[in-house]
């Protein structure tokens, strides 16, 4: 199978199989002609009025605007940042002025370090840090664990959207609705869900989330969704005249403009190349449409290929269903980095290690394992080339 969206990515040109892209996407030739089209017309900083500063202030506004048609919210629950992982711990500085000693957090054994440590940094001021425990090595969360968990001291509750080691999809909207119950709130990372599915955070009804969009086929940015209302309780670290109610009071410093009009190049590569072309979200959602059909038929195809490799152990679920195509695998006796540059020599990209989820890799007894992630973009050659250089 060719895949026709392919040739909007120069970086296909060469012919080299990445199966890497849950470290990073490759960018398709709108996201790019937008970086080149803004730093062409000029490079200036926002708030002025001039043409220049105004064509920043502009991608800014249309940033944050696009964004929250991306993540079902409004523009005013969106703020932008520079990678997801310093968004979590600005937050979780503003949480160490807020909680202490009684208060407790939960964070789910799947999770990405990015949505762990900073957590897990509040212990520093008193607060419980609980794990909730996965099934491994599917890599499954039961809500009946966290229901045990939870009591009248929970204020947080963090869990994936999906696990970028084992691509298991836990259930976020049954867990923000447990973390209610008891008056906590909820953070979903959704940095490796939201190139495979469109975020919605209204439907999850979870208070915060965050991505990053050079997962999503783009530049290096990240967002978070902030709900409505929370702002003006979060002391964070801020600029004393910033309006507490605003988005800016998680902006500090510059944005990287030329970053952000990218992005927006890659929403309308979405909208208008993988979708039917409508604008706001409604092009969007026609565009997952067509992600998740490509993907699901990637997924199936590389899952039947490597159950049959001898000797090769699959961590995570066994079927498409409740998964992403993200295959993390040993191969028994075989070490996964040398397995990695064997593959890499080869033209094929892979990632190898523990891609910061230490906590799924101690949980499956590794320290370390191949993965091999699939995209829209991806083709079933990848795929066999993958395979034909394991049985090598
Ligand atoms: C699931 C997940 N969460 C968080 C991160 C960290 O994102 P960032 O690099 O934007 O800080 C990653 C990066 O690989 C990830 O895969």
């Amino acid at each position: 199978m060719t895949n026709s969206l392919r040739s909007h990515f120069p970086a296909f040109d060469g012919g080299f199989s990445f199966l890497d892209s849950a470290a990073g996407a490759q960018v398709p030739k709108r996201c790019i002609d937008a970086i080149s089209r803004y730093l062409t017309n000029a490079s200036c900083n926002v708030g002025m009025p001039y043409a220049g500063s105004q064509a920043a202030s502009a991608v800014k506004d249309q940033t944050r605007q696009g964004t929250a048609e991306f993540m079902n919210c409004a523009p005013s629950e969106v703020i932008i940042g520079t990678s997801a992982t310093p968004l979590n711990f600005q937050l979780a500085r503003a949480f160490s002025r807020m909680w202490g000693v009684g208060d407790e957090i939960i964070i789910s054994e799947l999770e990405h370090e990015a949505n762990a440590s900073p957590w897990r940094d509040l212990e520093r001021v008193g607060v419980t840090v609980k794990i909730w425990r996965g099934q491994f090595p599917h890599g499954e969360l039961r809500l009946e664990d966290l229901r045990e968990l939870v009591n009248k001291n929970t204020r947080l509750v963090a869990v994936t959207s999906a696990s970028n080691a084992l691509g298991s999809m836990p259930d976020v909207a049954g867990a923000a609705a447990i973390a209610k119950s008891v008056g906590a709130w909820t953070i979903t990372d959704m940095v490796h869900y939201s190139p495979h599915h469109l975020p919605d955070v209204r439907a999850l009804e979870v208070d915060f989330a965050v991505f990053s969009s050079y997962k999503v086929f783009s530049t290096h940015a990240a967002f978070m969704y902030v709900r409505e209302g929370l702002l003006p309780q979060l002391p964070t670290d801020k600029l004393h005249f910033i309006p507490d109610d605003s988005p800016l009071k998680l902006e500090p410093g510059t944005n990287n403009y030329e970053g952000l009009a990218g992005w927006l190049g890659t929403l309308e590569y979405l909208r208008h190349d993988v979708g039917d072309g409508s604008s706001g979200r409604a092009g969007l959602v026609s565009a997952y449409q067509r992600i998740e059909q490509i993907e699901h038929e990637l997924t199936e195809f590389g899952l039947e290929l490597l159950r049959d490799v001898p000797g090769l152990e699959l961590y995570g679920q066994p079927s498409s269903a409740g998964r992403v195509g993200t295959f993390c695998f040993n191969l028994a006796g075989q070490d996964p980095m040398q397995i990695a540059s064997r593959l890499g020599a080869s033209g094929v990209g892979v990632a190898a290690g523990h891609y910061y989820a230490t906590m799924p890799m101690a949980a499956l007894g590794v320290s370390g394992a191949v993965r091999a992630s699939i995209l829209h973009y991806s083709e079933k050659a990848d795929l066999e080339r993958l395979v034909g250089g394991l049985r090598d």
